[in-house]
């Protein structure tokens, strides 16, 4: 089974680019199953339900979210019906929606789980611990054939004990959020695909996907009363591809992939 898995998009420049390109890079790359994380979609602030259903007309099948995930009032009145949306497994219990499904696609199940670090982010429950708890009942090849799962955090330690605390037991752990991709796409010695940060989908000609002028200015302490906009240039696509063994339900391959012009060496 082929999957993509993309990088958060950031606003108008990651929508273009998709609808633009994605159709053509499922096709090369032969994709089965194609998850994005879309928190930043409306804006750099959340999705609307009208940009999950253009998301899912482009051959999407999940999107996976973080902590912007309630930034559109709307949210919350649709993503309980909506389980192709997912908000992170270990938000307080009564949180609306879901933080893992299965979806079932050319005869597989395939389980997709959202997670949210603790570190540098609003409270939650323990990352560790809920990820533990969720896999007492969801096991590889037992209960489904694949586990991919996002886990959205801010420091690259977290995200590197996840993946190696979830080695052998899932297909995949990626890391979102901090929207720059890492050089370290692998698979971990019992066979789970990692890569600590995949990217974004977005005008990269930015502050991780935000207007530089007003991101400097911040750092700068310069009185703001604008929030931060997303760039306006054109998008680039980032992501992994991922080769999982139908059999085992681990991982055979993963790769960075880029489309646009913002990595004309890659
Ligand atoms: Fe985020």
């Amino acid at each position: 089974m082929i999957f993509l898995f993309l990088g958060d998009i950031v606003g108008k420049p990651g929508r273009e680019i998709l609808k633009k390109e994605l159709s053509n890079l499922i096709k090369k790359e032969q994709a089965d199953f194609v998850i994005v994380n879309g928190e930043n979609a409306a804006g750099g602030y959340g999705i609307t339900r009208k940009i999950c259903d253009e998301l899912f007309d482009l051959g999407i099948d999940v999107i996976t979210s973080g902590n912007h995930i309630w930034d559109q009032k709307e949210t919350a009145d649709f993503i309980g019906s909506e389980k192709r949306l997912l908000r992170p497994l270990n938000f307080i219990e009564g949180t609306p929606g879901r933080g893992a499904e299965v979806y079932e696609k050319k005869g597989k199940k395939i389980a997709v789980i959202n997670l949210m670090g603790n570190i540098y982010m609003k409270p939650t429950d323990n990352v560790f611990n809920s990820i533990s708890l969720k896999l007492q009942n969801l096991k590889l090849k037992k209960d489904v054939d694949f586990i991919l799962v996002d886990m959205h955090a801010e420091i690259t330690s977290e995200k590197m004990a996840m993946g190696n605390f979830l080695d052998g037991q899932v297909t995949l752990v990626v890391g979102t959020h901090t929207h720059v991709p890492t050089a370290d796409a692998k698979i971990l010695p019992k066979g789970t695909a990692y890569q600590t940060d995949i990217g974004m989908c977005g005008d990269y000609d930015s502050v991780i996907g935000m207007n530089k002028d007003q991101a400097i200015n911040k750092f700068l302490k310069v009185p703001m009363t604008e929030r931060l906009e997303p760039g306006k240039g054109p998008g680039t696509i980032a992501g992994i591809k991922l080769i999982a063994d139908d059999e085992t339900g681990l991982a055979k391959e993963i790769r960075l992939v880029t489309v646009g012009h913002h990595f004309k060496g890659h």
